[in-house]
Parts: C-alpha cells; sequence; structure tokens
C-alpha cells in the first residue's frame, strides 16, 4: 500500500488558548524546520476542538473564539499553508467513526492506567468533590489514536507529555493490524532534542505555563508586554545583592535562554560574555545582576518574535483569507480521513454496500 510508505506528519493543539513560547519552543518551532526540511510528504496539524471540549463542555465559546487565535499563531510562527494542511478536528467525521471502532479494542483498565491521563484528572479535579469523569474525556486517548491514524501518520512531533498517548496509539494500530489486516500505520513520536525546550515553566517559576495563572509569555505578546513579564520573571529568590552567588538552576531566566539563545547574540546583545556557560559561570560566582541578564532574555526573545509578530500583522489584515485556508485545509483532510475510515471498515469487512459478495456469499449458501 504505497501510502503507508509516505513520511506523514500530524501533530495537533487544543485550542483553549492563545499559544505561547513553550508551544513555540517546544513544538512549533520544530514544525515549521521539519515543515521546510522538505523531508515529508504531507503535514497535517489538526486543531483538537472536539478533544478540547472533553474537559470544557461548559464553554464551547472560548474553543470557537481560539479557533482563528491558533491558525493566526501558526501562520504567524511560519507554517506555510502550500505545504502544511492546517484542518478541524470537529469537521471531520471519519475521527468519530474510526474512534468508534477502536473503542471496541481497548480496556477501561488501559486507559485507567494512562499516565497523562490520570494526571489530568487529578489536576482538573475530576473524581473529588463529586464533579465526575466526563465519559469522553476518559476516552480521548482512544479518539487521539483516530486522529493519528486517521491520517497515516508516522510521525508525531509532539512534547514529551504526549508519549502515553502514542504508547496508547502504537496498541492500538498492533491490534487492529493483527485482529483485521494490515490497514494501520505505527506512528513514532519525535521528541525535541534540546531537553529546555520540553517543558518550560511559567515566568513565576511554576512548572507550566497557564492562562489561569496568567504566568504565560504569548506568541501575540507586543514588546511592551514582553518587556513587563520578563522584568517581573522568577529567578533566584536568594540572590538579593548583585554580589551575591546566585542560583542557575530553577532559575526562570537561565531555562529560558537554555531554550532560546544561541551564543551569537551575545556578540550584539551582552559583548561581556561570549557564550551562555560563561554567562552562568559568572553568576553562579556572583558580580552579574538579574537585571543585565533579563535584558539579554528580553533581547533574545524580541530577536524571535519579532518576524513572528510582522507577520501576524499580515495575516490579520486578511481575516476572509485565514478562514479559507482553514476551510481548504479541513477539506482536503477530510478526503484523507475518509479514505482510511474506508479501508478500516474494509478490513473488517463491515463496507457492506461496497461489497457484492455479501450478495453472492448468502445466495451461496
Ligand atoms: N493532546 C494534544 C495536546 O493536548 C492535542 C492533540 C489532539 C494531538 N490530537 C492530536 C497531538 C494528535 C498530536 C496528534 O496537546
Amino acid at each position: 500500500m504505497a501510502d503507508n510508505k509516505r513520511n506523514i506528519i500530524l501533530t495537533g493543539d487544543r485550542p483553549t488558548g492563545p499559544l505561547h513560547i513553550g508551544h513555540y519552543v517546544g513544538s512549533l518551532k520544530r514544525r515549521v524546520a521539519l515543515q521546510d526540511s522538505g523531508k515529508f510528504d504531507e503535514i497535517y496539524i489538526l486543531i483538537a476542538d472536539a478533544q478540547a471540549l472533553t474537559d470544557n463542555a461548559d464553554d464551547p465559546q472560548k474553543i470557537r473564539d481560539n479557533i482563528i487565535q491558533v491558525t493566526l499563531d501558526y501562520l504567524s510562527c511560519g507554517i506555510d499553508p502550500e505545504r502544511s494542511t492546517i484542518c478541524i478536528q470537529s469537521e471531520l467525521p471519519a475521527l468519530y467513526e474510526l474512534t468508534a471502532y477502536y473503542m471496541n479494542l481497548v480496556t477501561t483498565a488501559r486507559l485507567e492506567r494512562n499516565p497523562t491521563v490520570k494526571a489530568e484528572i487529578k489536576m482538573r479535579g475530576f473524581n473529588e468533590g463529586g464533579v465526575g469523569l466526563p465519559v469522553g474525556f476518559y476516552t480521548y486517548p482512544i479518539s487521539q489514536a483516530a486522529d493519528i491514524t486517521a491520517f497515516k501518520a508516522n510521525c508525531v512531533p509532539v512534547g514529551e507529555d504526549q508519549m502515553p498517548m502514542l504508547e496508547q496509539c502504537r496498541e492500538i494500530v498492533h491490534k487492529f493490524n493483527s485482529t483485521y489486516g494490515e490497514v494501520l500505520v505505527d506512528p513514532q513520536i519525535m521528541l525535541n532534542e534540546n531537553t529546555a525546550c520540553r517543558r518550560l515553566p511559567g515566568t513565576d517559576g511554576k512548572a507550566k505555563m497557564s492562562k489561569s495563572l496568567g504566568n504565560c509569555i504569548y506568541l501575540h505578546a507586543s514588546r511592551e508586554e514582553l518587556h513587563q513579564k520578563v522584568m517581573s520573571m522568577f529567578t533566584d529568590p536568594d540572590h538579593i545583592n548583585v554580589s551575591d552567588p546566585g542560583k542557575v538552576e530553577g532559575n526562570c531566566v537561565f531555562t529560558y535562554l537554555d531554550a532560546f539563545c544561541n551564543d551569537d547574540l551575545f556578540a550584539e546583545y551582552c559583548p561581556d560574555f561570549s557564550c551562555l556557560d560563561e554567562m552562568k559561570e559568572q553568576y553562579r560566582k556572583g558580580g552579574l545582576g538579574d537585571v543585565k541578564c533579563k535584558r539579554f532574555l528580553e533581547n533574545v526573545l524580541n530577536e524571535e518574535l519579532e518576524p513572528i509578530r510582522q507577520r501576524r500583522a499580515r495575516w490579520e489584515a486578511d481575516i476572509p483569507a485565514v478562514y479559507d485556508i482553514l476551510k481548504a485545509g479541513t477539506m482536503k483532510a477530510r478526503e484523507t480521513t475518509g479514505r482510511t475510515l474506508s479501508e478500516v471498515k474494509d478490513a473488517m469487512k463491515i463496507n457492506y454496500f461496497e461489497d457484492d459478495a455479501l450478495i453472492s456469499e448468502w445466495e451461496a449458501r
């Protein structure tokens, strides 16, 4: 099957808020690089609105508001609609049919063991205070497997928090293929090599950037917003005077520099040092103030965000074009996912109206 040998990427995001620099460095930047590498036959980016609804059932307006927002974020980062197909999950009915068939291949015990689901249940307090666990949320790893397999993706570049989702998906692929025949493609997760990029903490030093904590730097942050966020960033609380020795570990400024800085930027923005290791060494010894490090970080981030701001301004001036890109991408994805669904139904022999043997077998009895 030719389709099963092609290099196909699928990634996606839940449209629950504007994307931030954690998304960018953990995944978006690499998507653009993979797109520009020309090594992939097809690239799909899924706006996972239905998945977002699994724990936002009371707020579809929030999801709706972020459809164009997230698309603008993609386009501003350099996702090129000529080479990457952006599509909306809820507009792809084949995904729900696949989910229904895959549900029969997964046990409740297996879902309960999924570490991401476990952690999220805890974080959202579903099982406490009598809120209860929505079935749709509980089963979203199965629908995510439908997302991935429907596009026949062999490569899924996502954050490491998605590892359990990929494992679950691969189990479904193996189970399906061994039960019904080789139809589905075994996907590989592709993680970021730079570990600092894998999970960027919030500007307050908390584990994750989150809208409700107000500790995000959004991709759409203006120069002023960025300045304010960087200057108020969590550093080493024991580093009080410039002369004090400071800690680099757990210090956001350095964590962000690890993720964003390349040493060439020192010549222009902080010529006292030639590389990040030198800067860290001085900070550890004492004699290097937070403000100087923050100014450098601000410049480093502006260097990255400025081209993104400029592309955004161009797309924002033409929202109907953004809408058309979404629509065209979704139509293309409908075809792709519909084809996989047909193959799945063929393999399961439940494609009754494409199957004349159903008549002849019956007549021969
Ligand atoms: N679960 C992913 C997240 O929370 C979003 C997502 C949905 C996804 N479907 C996907 C990612 C398929 C990769 C492939 O970020």
